[in-house]
């Protein structure tokens, strides 16, 4: 095909966006190392077994805000307000629901089992004995001890945190659970300015380019079969759930859970092709447990509905 037919094709020219997005990235530092950590990560527990058959599922949960940086050296940049507690919460709720997760979140957001501790937990957890060592504070050793405990039997179920979505080949048993506030617009990285940008030289002007949703290559490309929740965030509440059903006809999810800013973490709507379901929290209890409750619910169903598709691409396979 030539570029100008290319280009006059809106997939085709959706694509070389998505291709010229990647092939612009400064390169995934550490790839080869992450990449053989995912891999193991999903051999690991896709043979994990039930009755001879391989029954364990895994989620890919994005979790927290994005920076897009406004140097290549960078000193300033644009931020969202996403503190990844949505993610970090889900993670802990699907863990209990015996899923493994691949947690894909950036450093600094919230962690799954710490929401309960302190914001700087080294600081207002510990004290100084004697001035030679250190304890936890007593007001703080019952968090301390359930952060602890909880951490280490999920790391014993198998989370580890890292970065991938190569879960194709799990086909219907994988879920993408997309709770990140990926920021929609970025600088490509040959029009950044090397150095810092000099405040002497006046305001700044700027143009920020549109990064390409990539719901879409997920569904068809990445990982057909698998189990695909976005979400949707809004201010406006009058234009919340008609955005959500217009995302889950054009990206073709499972579903979508619409939230908005000021209440996200009291109310979620999940909406599917069969209707919209509000979700409220209960006092004392995270909105996500009876979220997670019910996509795991949605998601045995897809699995369900999916099991000749399997068959026939294990056949196929063979
Ligand atoms: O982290 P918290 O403070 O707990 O807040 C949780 C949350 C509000 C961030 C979370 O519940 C949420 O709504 N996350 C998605 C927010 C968002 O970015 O919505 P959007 O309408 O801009 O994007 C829609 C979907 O497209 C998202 O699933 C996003 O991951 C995905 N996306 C976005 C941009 C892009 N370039 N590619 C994408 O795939």
């Amino acid at each position: 095909m030539s570029s100008s037919s290319r280009l006059d094709d809106p997939e085709e020219s959706f694509m070389t966006e998505v291709e010229n997005f990647f092939n612009t990235a400064p390169p995934l530092k550490d790839h080869s190392v992450i990449e053989e950590k995912l891999k193991g990560f999903i051999e690991r527990n896709s043979h994990a077994s039930e009755n001879g058959v391989s029954m364990k599922r895994i989620v890919c949960v994005t979790s927290g805000g994005t920076t897009v940086p406004l140097e290549q050296r960078c000193v300033r940049y644009i931020d969202n307000f996403s503190s990844g507690h949505r993610g970090a919460a889900s993670t802990e709720c699907f863990l209990k629901a015996g899923y493994a997760v691949i947690y894909l979140h950036r450093r600094g957001t919230c962690q799954p089992y710490c929401r309960s501790l302190p914001d700087d937990p080294l600081l207002e957890c510990f004290e100084s004995v004697n001035g030679s060592s250190v304890q936890v504070q007593q007001a703080q050793a019952e968090a301390v001890r359930k952060a602890i405990a909880n951490h280490h039997a999920a790391l014993q179920q198998g989370l580890l945190q890292m970065i991938g979505v190569a879960l194709r080949d799990l086909g219907s048993r994988a879920m993408f659970y997309l709770a990140a506030a990926v920021s929609d617009f970025y600088v490509p990285w040959e029009s950044l300015a090397e150095h810092k940008i000099q405040s002497s030289a006046g305001p700044l002007d700027m143009r920020l380019a549109q990064v390409p949703k990539m719901l879409s290559v997920l569904r068809k490309d990445w990982a057909p079969l698998a189990f695909c929740i976005s979400f949707k965030l809004e201010t406006d509440s009058h234009i919340l759930l008609e955005k959500a059903s217009t995302a889950l006809k054009k990206y073709n999810m499972h579903a979508v859970v619409a939230n908005e800013l000021v209440t996200r973490k009291e109310e979620v709507t999940v909406v599917t092709t069969h209707g919209k379901i509000c979700i409220r929290r209960e006092a004392g209890d995270d909105v996500e447990n009876p979220l997670i409750e019910l996509l795991v619910q949605k998601h045995t169903a897809h699995i369900e509905g999916n099991k000749g598709t399997m068959e026939g691409q294990t056949k196929s396979n063979q």
